[in-house]
């Protein structure tokens, strides 16, 4: 809310910036396209080159906003940040000395801030997190970071809204996680790294975005074991050097280009791509009646008939990625057929059908199960992206529905997705900002 001279203002329409994509229903989508290096890989990555003092140099970085949200709180961190867009590179210079606190405004607008928990208790032995509270896809708690931080020697407590966390000696432990958390993983990994003694991380995530993270804090000097396993071991350092590192390519966007593919009868292909990190959702896709020929590191996506529904469980790595749920429900909106999709990381991700629903979608959720009845047509509608993989979900379903889809919230996409509208654009679909 705004408020003037003390008084609250009330927002009039015409003071809010309308972001929204008109897509267009019918094109085949042809070409090819290329994808960056991964949105989660890439913010814990700014976020591990404050262990080392000096310039680290992180390339194929995609243009989104949320590495702009993430350079900033570099900045104020007290960090100097270059983003070469053309370049598709992050140059960070992190000084001796570093600022502890993360605000609560940059931290409310992007929740991936507290991947730099671990770093800054590690470099100045306090840091100061403002808490991100709930979002769009869930309540997303910070329980296992702060047992394995607790573990590893530091006191943490929670204050006027912010995670204090205090430890000028940490030291190595045993730490079970509850469940593979990606980020609690990380935030264990980048503390561990310079704590005295060893670390053991028990049921660790084994997504690839934490097999990039474990790379670069090797290249830095970093010893680590049992790299993409579910058992990862840490021999603390003294201290980490800067290095250059390049980005994971991002196999959310890779997944998401193949399901354009086969939702609109097209033939893709997808270039820096890697089909080993997509395996499930790759075979769903062949389920579904797709024809997919993969290279080293490339992936061509064909489709020439309607989809055959396929039912979805999304689990953590290998395990078919929460991230591409959203787009396969859209799929298995179109196909033969019934789906069952089983949603079993983030409860509120299945508010995006409500608007899939506008398109005249047949699903129906009960808990975190989704049955997803194909039909053969949908029709254009507005509708609202309630978060980034929503917001894909809700154009690819456009690309197939009759007449023009407005996808309101498109910032949403932005934050995940760069050049969205020119690469679909460059594959021939109707898409423009409005
Ligand atoms: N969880 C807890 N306590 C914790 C940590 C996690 O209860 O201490 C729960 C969460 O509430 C959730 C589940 O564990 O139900 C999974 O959380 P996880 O920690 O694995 O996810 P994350 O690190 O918060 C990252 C990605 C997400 C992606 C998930 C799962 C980033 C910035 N985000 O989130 O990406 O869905 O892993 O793969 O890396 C997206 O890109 O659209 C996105 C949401």
């Amino acid at each position: 809310m705004l408020v003037v001279h003390g008084k609250p203002v009330v927002k009039t329409p015409t003071m809010e910036r309308v972001d929204a994509l008109a897509v267009t229903g019918g094109s085949h989508l042809h070409g090819s396209v290329r994808v960056t290096g991964a949105k989660n890989s890439v913010l814990k990555l700014m976020s591990a080159s404050l262990l080392a003092q000096g310039t680290t140099v992180l390339s194929e970085v995609p243009a989104i906003l949320d590495v702009e949200i993430m350079a900033e709180l570099l900045r104020r961190l007290g960090c100097q940040v270059n983003h070469d867009l053309s370049a598709g590179t992050v140059t960070i210079e992190v000084p001796e000395v570093l600022e502890h606190r993360a605000d609560y405004d940059l931290v409310r607008k992007m929740r991936a801030s507290i991947c730099v928990l671990g770093p800054l208790l590690a470099r100045c032995g306090q840091v100061d997190v403002a808490l991100p509270g709930g979002d769009n896809i869930g309540s997303r708690g910070l329980d296992m970071h702060i047992e394995g931080l607790q573990r590893l020697g530091a006191q943490v407590r929670s204050e006027h809204g912010y995670l204090i966390a205090t430890g000028a000696e940490l030291h190595g432990a045993q730490v079970w996680l509850d469940f593979p958390s990606v980020g609690a993983t990380e935030t264990v990994l980048m503390t561990a790294v310079t704590a005295s003694g060893t670390t053991v991380i028990d049921n660790a995530a084994r997504e690839p975005e934490i097999v990039d993270i474990c790379t670069m804090l090797t290249a830095m000097g970093a010893h680590i074991e049992g790299i993409g396993t579910a058992t990862v071991t840490v021999h603390g350092v003294p201290e980490l050097k800067p290095v250059r590192h390049r980005t994971v390519s991002d196999r959310i966007v890779v997944g998401t280009w193949a399901v354009a593919a086969a939702i609109t009868g097209g033939d893709v292909v997808i270039e820096n791509a890697h089909a080993a990190h997509l395996e499930i959702a790759l075979d769903k896709l062949v389920t579904a009646g797709a024809d997919i020929d993969a290279g080293s590191d490339c992936i061509r996506v064909r489709m020439d008939k309607r989809p055959k529904a396929v039912d979805i469980v999304t689990l953590p790595y290998p395990g078919f990625p929460t991230d591409l749920q959203p787009q396969f429900i859209a799929l298995n909106a179109i196909a033969e057929g019934a789906a069952l999709v089983t949603e079993n990381l983030f409860e509120a991700r299945f508010r995006f059908v409500q608007e899939l629903a506008r398109l005249g979608a047949d699903v129906r959720t009960d808990g975190h199960h989704a049955l997803v009845r194909g039909r053969a047509r949908l029709s254009s509608a507005p509708v609202e992206a309630t978060d980034i993989r929503a917001g894909a979900g809700l154009v690819l379903a456009g690309l197939v529905a009759e007449g023009t889809t407005t996808v309101y919230g498109a910032a949403h996409i932005d934050r995940g997705y760069a050049g969205f509208v020119e690469q679909l654009q460059a594959l021939g679909a109707l898409v423009e900002r409005v």
